[in-house]
């Protein structure tokens, strides 16, 4: 039976006690974590978000009736207990915050009761993730995500705070749209005042910003929402939260420094890290060419090394057929992974292959100095020796080699040195490397469009010194656009943006938009760039990835409160779901049938 609150008032979170209020009389409130009846003696653990306390009943010191009660709670019902607060009797729990005091009650009230949960709310739970999203609502009670939704609380907080004192303003924009088909999928929202006509919900606040730099707002932020329909991994979800920002009058380096500032004081004033400013920087090219990546862990070495001119003669048709075909051979040195048999090699191939490898041929020096080779067929010593010496290669060293494309060699070792190293274990959670990539490309070549892109949007300005190639020679220009990576992970990008008519022209010219097309899509912001238009850049974070990986989280769901499945599926409430017709006749939509 439910009792009220009637007449009590909580006066502590369970984990707020300790030793100092020993003696005194206090109200809290919580969840029956677990119960233990020891035959006269009762043992509650009472939790609540802050953490768990012990109350303590006995056959000398209570009455029958109260321990009768204590005897009947079960996990999960809500009480309340009035009790004095002791040093404990028994032995003191070094896990607990509370570990060395205990509640005895005078009073204990049930406020509610509870079925038997489908899997018990612990911290580290080995329950299916399927499962627990399904009853979201109790793993949402379990330690560990409450400590993460805590922490992504702290982030937003002193995010709000810090921008507020740096002059940035907070405002909202607009979450149903125009549909711009660049980047990613939008999601589409039907409208019923226009039929047959739909507006996207935003991948990011990008235009409106950019309007509000027009309209002299100076400093913008958002905590914005944006969605994305793309296929979901464990750092993406469909709808996911940005920090959102844009300044006028300011050029790439103001945008780092603010930045820096910011992350600085994050991972301070939560974490306790000092984080060394100003964060080390790298160009695209340097990142690709040394890391086979955009976002370079640099938390470890076994780095991409160029071995093209030690084969450029080589009898391996592999290597010679890749070079003579304009691709690359790169390699890394495996250290420590040379004494690996046939089978445990063949996996990394396997890994390789996986990651669009043709193949992945290797030198294995074994301890006792043995060379082992997939390619030693095609190899004089001499050749050996020159590619053993180029990779640093020892006793107990593994060298992999790819060719290929440059794009394939930067994926396919970019990846291996990323699992290698994982194997290994030196991706240690809490070590945080940051980094800025900048100098991106402007376009990327889109082989399905058979067109250039843009890489980050239309609106990155280019370097001064490369506008005369965006049409001559676009693949050669390089954007003022930047990304702030951490340990691997792209937390937030940006760039300085386009404010002249001529380069923006030009940009839509390379991108081969017609002036209709620009317009179509992009006519107000074009319009208002008519006005008088600031210089401005700006960044936005992935605040899901920012805070996962402060969490020391693998999953951006395990920071999310209500997060989607990898199908892009709300188990709980089980969206998205079919609707009454009349619902889409008032929207004059009909749908075809899908073959179940
Ligand atoms: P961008 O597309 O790089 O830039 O997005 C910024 C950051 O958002 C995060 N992110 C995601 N997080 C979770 N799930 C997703 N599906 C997802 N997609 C992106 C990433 C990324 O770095 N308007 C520009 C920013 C600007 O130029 O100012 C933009 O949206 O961490
Ligand atoms: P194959 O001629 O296909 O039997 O390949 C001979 C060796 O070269 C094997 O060890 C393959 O894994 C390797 N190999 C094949 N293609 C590539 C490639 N593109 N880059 C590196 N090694 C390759």
């Amino acid at each position: 039976m439910a009792e009220s609150m009637n007449g009590l008032h909580r006066t502590h979170r369970c984990g707020e006690l300790n030793k100092t209020n020993v003696g005194e009389t206090v109200t809290i409130m919580g969840w029956v974590q677990k119960k233990r009846d020891k035959g006269g003696l009762i043992f509650v653990d009472l939790r609540d978000r802050s953490g768990i306390i012990q109350i303590v009943l006995d056959e000398e010191n209570h009455e029958k009736d109260l321990l009768e009660k204590a005897a009947s709670l079960k996990s999960e019902y809500v009480v309340a207990i009035v009790g004095t607060v002791n040093l404990r009797g028994g032995a003191v729990n070094e896990k607990l915050s509370t570990g060395d005091i205990e509640i005895n009650p005078s009073e204990i009230r049930i406020l509610s009761e509870s079925e038997t949960p489908p899997f018990p709310i612990e911290e580290n739970s080995k329950t299916k993730e399927e499962l627990r999203l399904k009853y979201r609502f109790l793993d949402l009670r379990r330690p560990d995500i409450q400590k993460n939704l805590i922490l992504r609380s702290k982030v937003a907080t002193l995010t709000r705070e810090f921008l507020a004192s740096e002059g940035f303003l907070e405002i909202e924009t607009p979450t149903l749209i125009k549909s711009t088909p660049e980047g990613a999928r939008d999601y589409l929202v039907p409208s019923r005042m226009r039929p047959g006509n739909f507006y996207a919900l935003p991948q990011s606040p990008q235009l409106y910003k950019q309007l509000l730099m027009c309209s002299g707002y100076d400093r913008y932020f958002q905590l914005a929402r944006c969605y994305r329909d793309e296929d979901l991994r464990a750092d993406r979800q469909p709808e996911f939260t940005q920090i959102d920002m844009e300044l006028s009058f300011v050029d790439q380096e103001d945008v780092m420094e603010v930045n820096e500032k910011l992350l600085a004081k994050l991972f301070d004033e939560i974490l306790g890290i000092k984080i060394e400013l100003p964060i080390q920087r790298m160009k695209w090219q340097e990142a690709m060419d040394r890391f086979g990546s955009d976002k370079p862990d640099t938390r470890f070495a076994m780095e991409l090394v160029d071995v093209g001119d030690l084969v450029a003669n080589s009898e391996f048709v592999v290597f010679k057929s890749a070079l003579s075909e304009g691709g690359i051979v790169k390699a890394i040195n495996a250290k420590g992974e040379g004494n690996r048999g046939r089978k445990q090699i063949d996996k990394l191939v396997e890994f390789a292959k996986g990651n669009g490898a043709k193949g992945l041929a290797y030198i294995a020096i074994a301890d006792d100095g043995t060379v082992k080779s997939s390619f030693a067929k095609f190899m004089s010593d001499e050749e050996r020796d020159a590619l053993i010496s180029r990779m640093d290669g020892k006793p107990g060293d593994l060298l992999l080699f790819a060719a290929d494309k440059k794009n394939v060699v930067w994926q396919v070792l970019g990846s291996l040195r990323l699992e290698i190293a994982n194997q290994q274990g030196l991706l240690k959670p809490n070590e945080f490397k940051f980094l800025w990539v900048t100098e991106f490309p402007q376009f990327e070549y889109s082989e399905e469009q058979e067109r250039f892109v843009a890489m980050h949007h239309p609106f990155t300005m280019p370097f001064d010194e490369d506008v005369d190639k965006l049409i001559s020679d676009p693949g050669a220009v390089r954007a003022k656009a930047y990304d702030i990576t951490l340990n691997g992970n792209e937390i937030g990008g940006g760039s300085v943006r386009i404010h002249q008519d001529d380069v923006q022209e030009k940009m839509f010219e390379a991108l081969g938009f017609t002036k209709e097309q620009a317009n179509d899509q992009f006519g107000f912001l074009l319009e208002a760039f008519k006005y008088g238009v600031p210089p401005h850049a700006g960044l936005a974070y992935g605040l899901d990835r920012l805070v996962m990986l402060m969490a020391e989280a693998t999953s951006i769901r395990d920071v999310i409160a209500f997060p989607k499945n990898k199908d892009a599926v709300d188990l709980m409430s089980d969206a998205p779901g079919v609707v009454d017709s009349k619902q889409l006749d008032e929207l004059g939509i009909c749908t075809k049938e899908t073959e179940e």
